[in-house]
């Protein structure tokens, strides 16, 4: 038995199912109890619109109840403020100096970009020529690369060896719910994204923005996990930078075409076939990290909560291996939050896509690939345009990327400068980003290499 790929499949059916609940309650319970239980129909609803606030326009509850929900049960429970923090928050309290940017891409999303321009208890500005930025999956908040404190981040180290870095979000975050015209909570609309589209517009958008902002002609790229893959695919974009990059810092870099379960492919089938079901009850939104989510995690799996161990392996078996460097500060909480943040119901299923076939595809319409692409395929990404110079950092025990993918990865990719196999055995993917012990794993090679590009 596979249980990673059972665990995938259950956090998959959890997920959707929490944030169909929405609807579900409004269409069927809330009817039968609205007459007769008042009390209880709205019980149910409002827990169904606190797990679902997409389906806002559907809903009878007062105004701001989610909200006070939230802080009722953070006073009572102990929650601490830092939870519901944004990016820019937890670097302002670390005591560097911060910036909140808005970019706008091609399609109207309106996304974060979190900008730390100089070293800890600095002003700021210190007009670096060198400057980075950082992208992590494209369901998670750029809160990742400071969940550690600043002597174990990433970003606080880049920060404080005198570079510009800029932490950026995609759309359907966190940090990426707006958007020109299409309302996120009521628009269906703003959902209809997968994963080309994040490569398409987005990415670009971001890297165009801050060469321009910060008035260099090339930068450095620091991607986590998927957003290697990402950056990859967006070398095809019409306005690609791929040749704006001067190293890209590939921590984890599966693509996720390395593995194929017999269970994803099942799973893939059905979200297929039902997607068009699913989206009626979740508004095409995924996973929303709100304020409550937020809480019902730290509760989980805070320091102090029995349930700690299981949100451990339950991480871990998601995401190839959570090992040391997890303690104190309430570290796994964070990481986890930090982690789901959010994203489309087209974006998560072509990520299943991706899962389950050997090569790099756009989405797969399916019967509508031929009207979408003038293809019975959808069109795979051509990795010889990748000529960006790259070092792959690759954890011994990353269950996502086997050592044939590995290979695989080097083959196609035409530019791969170093790879560096991290020395810890039991090292995993998101320890690369989240774990204490990756500064002088991963870190203390990553600095030095940058200095020679
Ligand atoms: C949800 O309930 C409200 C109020 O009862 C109703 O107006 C609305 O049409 C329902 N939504 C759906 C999708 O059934
Ligand atoms: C979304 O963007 C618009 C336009 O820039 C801005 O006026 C609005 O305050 C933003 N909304 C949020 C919730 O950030
Ligand atoms: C979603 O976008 C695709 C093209 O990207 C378009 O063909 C499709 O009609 C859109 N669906 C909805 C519901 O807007
Ligand atoms: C991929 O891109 C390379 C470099 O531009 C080109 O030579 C090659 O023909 C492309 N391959 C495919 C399958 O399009």
């Amino acid at each position: 038995m596979n249980f990673r790929a059972i665990t995938v499949i259950l956090f998959l059916l959890v997920t959707t199912f929490t944030s169909s609940f929405g609807l579900f309650t409004n269409v069927s319970l809330s009817t039968i109890f609205n007459e007769n239980k008042p009390l209880v129909g709205f019980a149910l609803t409002t827990l169904g619109k606190i797990l679902n606030p997409t389906a806002a326009s559907t809903t009878q509850r007062p105004a701001g109840f989610t909200s006070k929900l939230t802080k009722l049960l953070a006073s009572v429970l102990n929650i601490p403020p830092e939870v519901y923090f944004s990016t820019h928050q937890h670097i302002l309290q670390q005591g560097y100096p911060a910036e909140e940017h808005f970019v706008v891409s091609p399609d109207g999303y309106i996304l974060t970009v979190n900008r730390i321009p100089g070293p800890r208890h600095s002003r700021g500005r210190s007009r670096s020529a060198d400057v980075v930025l950082m992208m992590t999956t494209t369901i998670s908040s750029s809160s990742d690369y400071i969940v550690s404190s600043p002597k174990y981040s990433l970003a606080y180290l880049l920060a404080d060896a005198g570079y510009d870095v800029w932490l950026g979000n995609v759309r359907g975050t966190r940090e990426g719910r707006n958007h020109t015209r299409l309302n996120p909570d009521k628009d269906r609309r703003f959902w209809n994204f997968s994963v080309d589209d994040v490569a398409r517009y987005d990415y670009p958008a971001l890297a165009s923005y801050i060469t321009r902002h910060a008035g260099v002609e090339r930068i450095f790229f620091v991607g986590f996990s998927a957003a290697n893959r990402c950056l990859f695919m967006s070398a095809s974009a019409p306005n690609s930078f791929i040749d704006k990059i001067r190293l890209s810092v590939s921590l984890s870099p599966a693509l996720g075409t390395e593995q194929s379960s017999p269970f994803m492919n099942v799973f893939t089938k059905i979200f297929s076939e039902i997607r068009g079901v699913v989206e009626k009850f979740n508004g095409g939104q995924f996973y929303h990290g709100n304020d409550f989510m937020k809480s019902l995690i730290y509760i989980a799996c805070s320091d102090r909560s029995k349930l700690r161990p299981l949100c451990l392996r339950l991480t871990s078996t998601l995401m190839g291996g959570v090992h040391s460097g997890y303690d104190g500060k309430d570290k796994l909480a964070f990481a986890l939050n930090s982690l789901m943040s959010g994203t489309s119901n087209k974006a998560a299923l072509h990520q299943a896509q991706i899962n389950t076939s050997p090569v790099l595809r756009m989405f797969d319409y399916r019967a509508g690939n031929m009207a979408a692409y003038g293809s019975e395929k959808p069109p795979a990404y051509n990795l010889s345009l990748v000529s960006a110079p790259v070092a792959l950092f690759v954890s011994p025990d990353d269950r996502l990327l086997p050592i044939e993918g590995l290979e695989s990865l080097k083959k196609n990719l035409p530019n791969v400068v170093v790879t560096h196999l991290i020395r810890q055995p039991d090292f995993g993917r998101m320890d690369v980003i989240y774990s204490d012990t990756a500064k002088e794993l991963v870190y203390d090679h990553v600095l030095p290499l940058m200095k020679l590009f």
